[in-house]
């Protein structure tokens, strides 16, 4: 059966723009940010729309995150590569992701950035889908919060594909 795309937006391109721009003032109140990381591929087009709402004094940076599985421990992991090579010691870290779903990526993920010496260490999603939590984890800055629904666009892929749209659709299985 082929998942199909909503003939309507969930989030059209202006909704997405306009509260881009709110999360870059709430950021830029609240925290002073040295550097972004952006996690690929999901994240590149709200990283590059975000970090121009972002003072630019800030470096940004993209790693790769995937997830292992349980390869070895039932809470399950997640193999990120390159956090190596950024020196984030005593820096002011933003860790952007396109969304929050299980919170396996960003929970991995934040962990290791603070293990690596960044002094404060914050999160922020364009989406949020709590209902789908396995892992106790709030982003601080959240875009929007929605329902469990599979959602391609504005960076999100379905089969690496769709990540150009400019707004934000559900995938469905079309009713047989
Ligand atoms: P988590 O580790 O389960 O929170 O996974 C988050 C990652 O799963 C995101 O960075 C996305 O790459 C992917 N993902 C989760 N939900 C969706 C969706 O609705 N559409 C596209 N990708 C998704
Ligand atoms: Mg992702």
């Amino acid at each position: 059966m082929e998942y199909e795309l909503s003939k309507e937006p969930l989030l059209t391109a202006s909704q997405i723009e306009e509260r881009v721009q709110q999360l870059g003032l709430e950021i830029s109140s609240q925290f002073q940010v040295d550097l972004v990381i952006g996690v690929l591929t999901g994240s590149f087009i709200f990283v590059a729309d975000l970090v121009r709402c972002l003072p630019n004094t800030i470096q940004v940076r993209f790693i790769k995150a995937s997830s292992y599985g349980c390869s070895q421990q039932s809470s399950g992991s997640v193999k990120i590569s390159s956090l190596e090579e950024l020196d984030l010691k005593n820096k002011k870290v933003l860790v952007i992701d396109d969304i929050l779903d299980t919170g396996r990526t960003l929970s991995c993920l934040l962990e290791q950035v603070r293990l690596a010496g960044a002094n404060i260490v914050k999160s922020a999603v364009l989406l949020d889908k709590p209902s789908r939590r396995e892992v106790s984890i709030e982003a601080d800055f959240v875009g929007f919060s929605i329902e469990n629904h599979f959602v391609v666009g504005y960076g999100l892929d379905y089969a690496e594909g769709y990540r150009s749209l400019p707004a934000i659709y559900k995938m469905s299985i079309p009713s047989p």
